[in-house]
């Protein structure tokens, strides 16, 4: 797999994956508590095939869900990073920032740390004018991230998920952005 860009924050590094994540990655995509928002855990095959989807839009776009190290440990614990989403709705094309941890990493602002390092590279290098974020309402944990970079709510963003059927518990979801003028500010 290649190498670059790389981030790097106080605790940790964000780089491309390498082959020897994959059965951490296939670990925290099995957890039922990592997936609760998510349709279901994946199969080693499917987490597979998300590394490898992850992987094209690093060689697409120059940017992607990065695999997060603490550097300390030197331990893989997930990804945080900019993705393009590739279903349409009424706000796309866009770009989103997401993020995984595995659940023993949560509660140590691991999340929060990647993802202005994330939003850095976003504004700054990739020169995007916004930066969107979405999840299901009861993902609170998702929005407290959201909020502490100084993402807002955008209710008219809101939508229903195309890939997902009429009746599915997971169907709406709400969408946050922070855009470059809004990023710029909360560093000054
Ligand atoms: C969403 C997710 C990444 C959030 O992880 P998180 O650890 O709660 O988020 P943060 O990194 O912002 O950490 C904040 C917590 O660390 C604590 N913390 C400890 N040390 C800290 C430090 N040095 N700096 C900042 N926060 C610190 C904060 O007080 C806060 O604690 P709390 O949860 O008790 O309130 C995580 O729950 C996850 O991976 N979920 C599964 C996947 C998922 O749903 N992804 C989103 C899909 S939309």
């Amino acid at each position: 797999m290649a190498s670059g860009p790389t981030l790097e924050t106080e605790r940790l590094t964000l780089r491309r994956w390498r082959e020897r994540d994959r059965d951490v990655f296939a670990a925290l995509n099995a957890d039922p508590e990592v997936m609760e928002h998510f349709p279901g855990v994946l199969t080693a095959e499917e987490s597979d095939q998300l590394l490898r989807r992850i992987d094209r839009q690093f060689e697409e776009f120059g940017f992607g869900l990065w695999a997060v190290d603490i550097k300390w440990a030197r331990r893989f614990i997930g990804f945080c990073g900019l993705a393009v989403p590739t279903f349409q709705t009424h706000f796309t094309p866009a770009v989103e920032i997401g993020w995984r941890f595995a659940k023993d990493q949560w509660g140590s602002g691991y999340a929060t740390e990647a993802a202005k390092a994330v939003l850095e590279f976003g504004f700054e290098e990739v020169d995007l004018e916004q930066i969107l974020s979405w999840t299901i309402p009861a993902n609170q944990r998702s929005q407290l991230v959201m909020e502490r970079l100084g993402m807002t709510r955008v209710p008219e963003f809101d939508f229903d998920h195309p890939r997902l059927l009429h009746d599915d518990r997971l169907r709406r979801h709400i969408v946050y952005r922070i855009t470059r003028e809004e990023w710029a500010e909360g560093r000054g």
